[in-house]
């Protein structure tokens, strides 16, 4: 296929869980389609390699690199300053890295086919430019989440800025999307962030881990208004399939499994906020009593950091509440989110609505209470209530009466039954997509698009 030469592909994460997780998935499938791996990742922040099954593979490497940055650094919330500094800092290790493995490649008859980036980290786009390395962007979020950016940079170069966040109106080009729901439009420092991202021109295109079933429309008008090329590939973990890796930060807590085969069939409200969003002591409070006074089942995972004691938490708790948690709950720190949403015990999930998290519901037919929290999320969030209608939006007001009414709106109430239908068509047509897309030669379409940009 490729001649004697192998073709090497570096892959760059940047360290954060949701953006990590979709990178090593996509290194899974392009290994397992002949190519060889590096991925040069953050020394902190990174799954354990052990946990990779490619780990004993000379054709599968993991290169930890030093940005000069911490854990601490990218546990701040703010997420426009970490992602300002992490490029920053990076273009300095990112080049020696690539340097290295071009000597490397020159040296093992190998060719450094192509760099594929996380969209976050755009300072590479240059440093690939420079090195003459093709280029490819991996975009962990939604297709219509990007086409958001070019929405908020497009008003605020015509001097339609600032819009309000509490902007109900809806965008005209992407009803149902309102003002609200672009990300933190709002903000100057984002939307420069978002300009530089937008300015992004890899050479060979960009993978957007989707799926045309979910997002036909909003991938077609990424290509008029990019003027790049864009792959559909997704979602991500259905392709990698079993040899996807745990890329976990937190060790994942099975015994949450062991106590979900004892559930009834869709009985079960699996409660989590992905690896950054949170709700603070009171919130928790109002959560434990909506979930107790709903008299449903639910697996609550509580990330650590959350609370500074949570037995001396649970201990606070009145004791109705108590009995509820230890009769009809489980508490977990992190859990195996995939196998939990493919387990028949779950039939609902209350959740952040990251794209990761997204996409892991809609691919196991789990209906969705939705919570957003910040960016890329209120769009997945419109998306779930409005567009697919598998989601509840519900008022957002942490108040225990408001929780047991959504809960209840989505596990039992027949607007929730019709929701968990909806759910399991959509699986099925997620399935049927993903067998055509693996059935397409990946590793073509790629030297294919190569070869079509080199003759033109
Ligand atoms: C972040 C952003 O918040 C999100 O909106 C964006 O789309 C990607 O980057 P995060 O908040 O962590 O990600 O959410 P999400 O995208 O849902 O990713 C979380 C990942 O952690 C999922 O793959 C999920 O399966 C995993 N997870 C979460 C676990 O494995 N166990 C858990 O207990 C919780």
């Amino acid at each position: 296929m490729m001649g004697t030469q192998r073709h090497r592909l570096v892959l760059i994460p940047p360290p954060f869980q949701g953006h990590l997780t979709p990178m090593l998935q996509l290194a899974t499938i392009l290994h397992s389609r002949g190519f060889s791996i590096t991925v040069a990742h953050a020394h902190f922040n990174s799954s354990d390699p052990s946990n990779h099954p490619n780990l004993n593979h000379p054709n599968f490497c993991f290169l930890p690199l030093s940005y000069g940055l911490s854990d601490t650094h990218v546990s701040s919330k703010n997420i426009v300053d970490i992602t300002a500094t992490l490029n920053e800092k990076c273009v300095s290790p990112i080049t020696e890295v690539l340097v290295d493995q071009i000597e490397k490649a020159n040296i093992n008859h190998e060719k450094i086919a192509c760099v594929i980036y996380d969209g976050l980290i755009y300072s590479i786009d240059s440093v690939a430019r420079e090195l003459k390395l093709p280029s490819i962007v991996l975009r962990t979020t939604s297709a219509t989440n990007f086409l958001t950016y070019h929405a908020s940079f497009q008003r605020q170069t015509s001097g339609c800025h600032p819009l309000q966040d509490s902007s109900l109106d809806l965008v005209p080009e992407l009803e149902p999307l309102r003002f609200k729901d672009l990300p933190m439009f709002n903000s100057g420092d984002m939307l420069k962030e978002i300009a530089k991202t937008v300015a992004v021109r890899p050479s060979l295109g960009v993978i957007c881990n989707t799926v045309d079933c979910l997002e036909e429309e909003s991938l077609h008008r990424l290509h008029q208004v990019y003027k790049m090329s864009f792959f559909p590939i997704g979602p991500l973990h259905m392709i990698a399939g079993e040899d996807s890796p745990s890329s976990s930060f937190v060790e994942e807590d099975y015994s949450c499994i062991d106590w979900l085969k004892n559930q009834p069939r869709k009985s079960v409200l699996y409660v989590s906020l992905g690896s950054i969003a949170s709700w603070e002591e009171k919130e928790l409070t109002e959560v434990a009593w909506g979930l107790a006074n709903s008299k449903q089942r639910f697996l609550w995972v509580i990330r650590p950091g959350t609370i500074s004691d949570i037995s001396e938490w649970l201990q606070s708790l009145p004791k109705d509440v108590r009995v509820a948690i230890e009769e009809r709950g489980c508490i977990v720190k992190w859990a195996p989110q995939g196998e939990v949403l493919a387990h028949q015990g779950v039939g609902g999930f209350w959740s952040h609505c990251g794209w990761n998290s997204t996409l892991e519901s809609l691919s196991e037919g789990v209906p969705i209470m939705c919570q957003p929290h910040f960016g890329d999320q209120r769009v997945n969030a419109r998306l779930l209530s409005h567009v697919w209608k598998v989601g509840i939006e519900w008022s957002n007001v942490m108040e225990r009466d408001e929780i047991e009414g959504a809960v209840r709106r989505l596990m039992v109430n027949p607007e929730g039954k019709e929701m968990r239908q909806k759910a399991l068509k959509l699986k099925n047509e997620i399935k049927i997509a993903i067998s055509n897309i693996t059935n397409l030669d990946l590793t073509f379409s790629f030297f294919h698009f190569q070869k079509e940009k080199k003759n033109q």
